[in-house]
């Protein structure tokens, strides 16, 4: 038996040995030829409706639109607008400015073919300007973009000048979930919802993606929480209450829990109107060119901002807060009027 194992390996030792001396060049093919195509079935297999699944929510997504990569060719803009300079940004490079940025598309979250997995790129917590992080695991690759590019604290200044850019530049639905970056009052005691982050497993992901809801139009790679139904459809709006119903039991058939998006589209109008008052917002909710604005002015259409066109979860991302930032401001405003 011994003896038998030990001619195996000698001749065993010989071939390895002829092939690596005599046949150099198979060798270099051996190499090519991984991974061995079996691995691409795993994936690539015409039974595997799963791919397809996944592509077919894709392209309801706005980011397989695509709208907004043009704004991906400044080198500022890049890490967000553009795959490449996502994918530079979390492999601690700096983005560069290119003419031709690409769509966010599969693998800019994930590198099947470099992992043979669909793990995310992004597996670390990630830190917002002001310095607030908190690890939302998958939910953490969202929060690289889905991030003000302005911290409140040294963009708001005691003489400030508006114009229709001022506010978190776009989409500051992880400082909503963190309850952080919106304009403080002194003196106002500021309370937040954290169960949404806390006992989430995957932050944003566990809402927006982990369950795939109607006609794949909500839910899993669309990343919609809302869709719109064509006029053919018989019109109207498809919820993905599914993903509230985990932790809500009595969600209802929208995300208007506890009243509460009614509530803060209320007091978004009410601010509306003040710092419409105030020759700060006109009609549409936009920012006009006012120069010299003082801080807690400013501050309140930051928070406007913030709450209202910026986040656009009608204060379900993070309830409390959301209510805050608005009573104070409103308030603030209020203790105005009369004297003015
Ligand atoms: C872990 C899963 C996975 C494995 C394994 C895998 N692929 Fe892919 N592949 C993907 C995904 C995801 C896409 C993106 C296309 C899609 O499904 O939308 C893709 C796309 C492609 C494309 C289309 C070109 C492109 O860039 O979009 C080719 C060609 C391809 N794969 C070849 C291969 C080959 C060859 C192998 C084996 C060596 C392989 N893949 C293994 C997941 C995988
Ligand atoms: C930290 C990431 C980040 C950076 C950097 C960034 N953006 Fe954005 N931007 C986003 C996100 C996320 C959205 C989508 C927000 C949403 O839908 O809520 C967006 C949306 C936009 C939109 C569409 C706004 C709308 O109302 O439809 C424009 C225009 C835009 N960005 C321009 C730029 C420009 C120009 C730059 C560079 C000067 C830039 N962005 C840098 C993350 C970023
Ligand atoms: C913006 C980032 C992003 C993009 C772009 C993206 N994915 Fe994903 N993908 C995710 C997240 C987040 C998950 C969920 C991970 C988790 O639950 O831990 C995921 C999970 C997956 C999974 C595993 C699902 C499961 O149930 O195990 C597959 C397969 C997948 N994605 C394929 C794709 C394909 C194909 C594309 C392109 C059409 C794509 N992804 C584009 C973020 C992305
Ligand atoms: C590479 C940066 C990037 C990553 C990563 C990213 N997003 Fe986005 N997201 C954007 C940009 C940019 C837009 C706006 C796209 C446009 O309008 O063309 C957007 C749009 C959206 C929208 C649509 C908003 C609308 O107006 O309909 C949702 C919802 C969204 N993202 C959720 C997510 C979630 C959830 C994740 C994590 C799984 C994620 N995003 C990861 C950059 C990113
Ligand atoms: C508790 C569930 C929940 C979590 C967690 C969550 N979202 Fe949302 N999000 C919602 C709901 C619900 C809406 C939309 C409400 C509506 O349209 O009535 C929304 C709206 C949005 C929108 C605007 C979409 C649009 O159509 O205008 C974006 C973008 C977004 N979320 C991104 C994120 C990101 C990024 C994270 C993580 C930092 C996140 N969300 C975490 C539930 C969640
Ligand atoms: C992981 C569990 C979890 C998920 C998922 C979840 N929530 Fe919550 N949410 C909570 C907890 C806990 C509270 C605080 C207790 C309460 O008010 O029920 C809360 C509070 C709220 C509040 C404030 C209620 C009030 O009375 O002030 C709203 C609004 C809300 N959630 C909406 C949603 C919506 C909409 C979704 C789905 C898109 C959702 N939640 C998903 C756990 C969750």
């Amino acid at each position: 038996m011994s003896l038998t194992r030990k001619h195996l390996m000698i001749l065993a030792a010989c071939m390895g040995l002829l092939a690596l001396t005599a046949c150099t060049r198979e060798i270099t093919t051996i190499v090519q030829e991984e991974p061995q195509p079996s691995s691409c079935f795993e994936c690539h297999d015409d039974q595997n409706t799963f791919l397809v699944g996944i592509e077919l929510q894709w392209t309801k997504s706005r980011h397989a639109s695509g709208e907004a990569v043009h704004e991906g060719t400044n080198a500022s803009c890049v890490r967000c607008h553009a795959s490449e300079g996502f994918i530079q940004y979390i492999n601690g490079e700096t983005p560069a400015a290119t003419q031709t940025p690409t769509v966010i598309h599969c693998f800019t979250c994930h590198a099947p073919h470099t992992n043979s997995d669909f793990n995310l790129r992004v597996d670390t917590a990630q830190t917002l300007l002001n310095g607030v992080s908190h690890d939302i695991g998958a939910g953490n690759t969202c929060v690289v973009c889905h991030q003000s590019r302005r911290d409140v604290a040294t963009y708001i200044t005691a003489s400030n000048n508006l114009s229709r850019y001022f506010g978190p530049h776009h989409g500051p639905q992880s400082d909503m979930l963190f309850g952080t970056n919106g304009y403080e009052y002194e003196g106002y005691v500021y309370e937040e919802t954290p169960y949404h982050r806390t006992l989430t497993q995957d932050g944003c992901v566990d809402c927006h993606v982990r369950y795939v809801g109607e006609g794949y139009m909500v839910g899993g790679h669309s990343f919609a929480m809302t869709a719109e139904l064509s006029e053919e459809s018989g019109g109207g709006t498809v919820y993905n209450t599914q993903a509230c119903a985990v932790c809500h039991e009595d969600i209802g058939d929208d995300y208007d829990y506890a009243g509460v998006q009614a509530d803060i589209d209320s007091k978004l109008a009410e601010l509306q109107a003040l710092l419409q008052a105030e020759g700060l917002v006109d009609a549409n909710g936009t920012s006009l060119s006012v120069q010299g604005v003082s801080a807690d002015l400013a501050g309140a259409v930051w928070n406007f901002k913030m709450v209202g066109s910026e986040d656009r979860s009608h204060g379900v991302h993070n309830p409390d807060y959301a209510v805050g930032l608005l009573e104070s401001s409103i308030s603030y405003l209020n203790s105005l009027t009369p004297a003015r």
